[in-house]
């Protein structure tokens, strides 16, 4: 964990106009700066950055906060990465605490590791561009496969020659331990002595979302060799091959610009199409994709588009692995590329305007896609009829939307030539499995009811204001659930119309940490809580949980006061609602709990929200009394407009939500 003085320093040290400088273009504006939304497209700049308050708001979006709250938004990055990359852009040396000694060794060891790994990409790209082997075989091979130089600078792609041992030689010459030399599967013991995984190979660095190297593919360059045609590092401290997507970095903006992510087979797909100008596009390096992949593409968007290679063989085996990301709350498209035809070879014969349409008229829903399968593989064998129907309505239960599945179902009985009374029938059947509804409505009327007496109860507190109960609230759910991930409900704004009525919400679904949440919620509004033990418990829990450290109660009554402790322990003592005994008594599945948990957790922070963005407005309005120049009373009243504005989309996302 980051020291605290360490952060405080981070803290001092950052100026935001600088950071947000870094990705979007800003221009002065009287005491701010601006530009436009690097969260939404838009015709006129709502971006403002203050560098008097070091705060930043996107107006169109309602998103806003510090410098660390905007690499969290734009960069995806997690809190203590967000501290990390402030840290080096500012030279500042990290001083960590509370490290057992295991746990300093394992992170020396892969600081160790990441040199290891930085040091063999700029060693793999200086064999590829300054020695004649690397110029005329390596550079060679990529030029023949029509990839330009821009390209391979993107993907920092490299050589490693055909020698026994070169790579490792020229670490060890460099000093670079031995041991992480092994340990990054760079170099291989063999009968004591080492050699070079990588011989003889192009290189692929694979980048982590944060840019980081956490390892290599290598492609031989001469296919009628009997050796794999690729090798990969292999699995380590760093690198994760189910963690892991190629082309992540360089995709991850576009990806969260076009709101979809194009997913690929392999590495010179993924390069290809780059090349092409189609940058928003990952690749799951030939595997199956998993469920942690598919997390790290739903810190970016909730659209994937798979693309499959023009051959039949893979696909059916392909499609059982999409149920998975339907699973995740994804919309999940496919495009089937010609015959014979990888995204690499196809981007190569046509343009990109052909490419570009090509996609758009070929992209298929996905249900439909399967349906369509499963509809010719039922002509062949009508005998397998009723089973396929299972199949294709597993799917559709698999999508946590009823409305969506509805429609799919009504798709599918028109593909497959059904009725739809079947097919609700076998719907129904399917999801008996899965949740309870019942149940579930039970339950929500319950918390409803249960958010109420909170402020009535017989603790000995002054009577709480209706900000103080929304804080309780807040505390509450860091106590009992900081660390846990829940499913939310949420809203892109999709338009925002001139005549000033109510703003087009698009309502998705995606996963989060719930202090990540509650953390990047309240800094939006650079909220800051009233009530002053809510304040010092928030202060104390929230960067732990910040950190993915547990928040032990033991420990966390040792920094308090008696009052305080009491006041922790009344919140405690409460009856839990989200009692995780209670949901499993009342057989109320996971997936439910969560949604629920997760439902909570966004009515709690829109209600605070909505109530400090009033506060914000009655200030404005307040100082409009002693304003006496035009010019303030003009700033003052556009200040008005964009926080009602901001209200208003508060207030419609908490009244969908409802
Ligand atoms: N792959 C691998 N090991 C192999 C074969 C494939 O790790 N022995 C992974 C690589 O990530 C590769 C992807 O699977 O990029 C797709 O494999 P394939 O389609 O065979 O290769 P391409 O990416 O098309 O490579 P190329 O066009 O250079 O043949
Ligand atoms: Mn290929």
């Amino acid at each position: 964990m980051i020291k605290r003085e360490t952060i405080e320093k981070i803290f001092d040290t950052v100026r935001v106009e600088e950071v947000i400088g870094d990705f979007v273009n800003l221009k002065r504006a009287g005491s701010n700066l601006k530009g436009y939304s690097p969260f939404n497209d838009e015709k006129t700049p709502s971006f403002m950055v203050s560098p008097s308050k070091q705060i930043w708001k996107d107006f169109s979006s309602g998103k806003g906060g510090n410098a660390v709250t905007f690499l969290m938004e734009h960069e995806r990055m997690t809190y203590p990465e967000a501290l990390r990359w402030l840290a080096k852009r500012y030279h500042i040396e990290i001083e960590e605490t509370e490290q057992t000694a295991e746990e300093k060794q394992k992170q020396t060891e892969r600081e160790a590791m990441f040199l290891v790994l930085d040091f063999a990409k700029n060693w793999f790209k200086s064999q590829l561009y300054d020695t004649d082997k690397g110029k005329s075989v390596g550079l060679g091979y990529f030029k023949t496969r029509g990839f330009r130089q821009e390209t391979l600078n993107k993907f920092e792609t490299g050589f490693s020659p055909d020698v026994r041992d070169a790579f490792t030689k020229a670490a060890l010459a460099k000093a670079y331990k031995k041991e992480y030399l092994i340990k990054t599967g760079l170099t291989l013991e063999r009968n004591n002595q080492l050699i070079d995984r990588f011989r003889g190979r192009i290189m692929f660095p694979i980048h982590s979302m944060s840019g980081r190297i956490l390892g290599f593919g290598g492609r031989i360059l001469d296919s009628s060799k009997k050796i794999a045609k690729y090798i990969n590092s292999p699995e380590n401290e760093i690198y994760h091959k189910s963690k892991i997507l190629y082309g992540i970095y360089q995709a991850k903006q576009q990806i969260v610009k076009d709101d979809q992510c194009i997913l690929v087979e392999g590495y010179t797909d993924v390069m290809a199409f780059h090349q092409a100008g189609i940058t928003n596009t990952v690749a799951s390096s030939g595997t199956a994709l998993t469920v942690e992949q598919i997390q790290l593409i739903k810190r970016l968007t909730k659209n994937i588009l798979v693309i499959f290679d023009g051959d039949r063989a893979g696909i059916s085996a392909a499609i059982r692995g999409i149920d998975m990301i339907l699973e995740q709350g994804l919309n999940v498209k496919v495009l089937l590329l010609p015959d014979g035809e990888d995204p690499d070879s196809f981007s190569k014969k046509n343009t990109t305007d052909e490419l570009i349409l090509y996609i758009a008229n070929h992209t298929r829903d996905f249900i439909n896609f399967k349906a369509s399968l499963l509809q010719e593989e039922a002509r062949n064998d009508p005998l397998k009829k009723g089973e396929l129907i299972r199949n294709i309505i597993e799917s559709i239960a698999k999508i946590p939307n009823g409305i969506q599945q509805e429609i799919y179902v009504k798709e599918v009985a028109q593909i497959m030539n059904l009725s739809e009374n079947v097919l609700f029938r076998e719907l129904a059947l399917v999801l008996k499995g899965i949740s309870r509804r019942a149940e579930k409505d039970v339950l929500r009327k319950k918390q409803q009811e249960s958010l109420k007496p909170i402020a009535k109860s017989k603790s000995e507190i002054p009577v709480l204001s209706k900000r103080d109960v929304l804080e309780r609230e807040i505390i509450k759910l860091l106590l009992l659930y900081g660390n846990k991930e829940v499913k939310v409900e949420d809203w892109d704004v999709k338009e925002i119309p001139e005549d000033n009525s109510e703003p087009v919400l698009e309502k998705f679904e995606r996963v989060t940490h719930i202090a990540d949440e509650i953390y990047r919620q309240l800094q939006e509004d650079e909220m800051q809580f009233s009530h002053p033990v809510f304040k010092k418990l928030y202060k104390i829990m929230i960067p732990k949980y910040l950190e993915r450290q547990p928040v032990e109660i033991s420990q966390l009554m040792t920094e308090l006061t008696g009052e305080e402790a009491r006041i922790i322990s009344d919140i405690l003592m409460e009856e839990e609602k989200y009692n995780l005994a209670d949901w499993e008594k009342h057989n109320i599945d996971v997936k439910t709990k969560e949604t629920t948990l997760g439902w909570h957790l966004m009515d709690i922070l829109l209600n605070l929200r909505r109530l400090l963005i009033q506060d914000l407005i009655n200030e404005q309005k307040e100082s409009l009394k002693d304003v006496t120049s035009e010019a303030d009373r003009i700033d003052i009243f556009n200040d008005i407009k964009d926080y009602l504005f901001l209200f208003k989309l508060v207030s419609t996302r908490l009244y969908r939500l409802a």
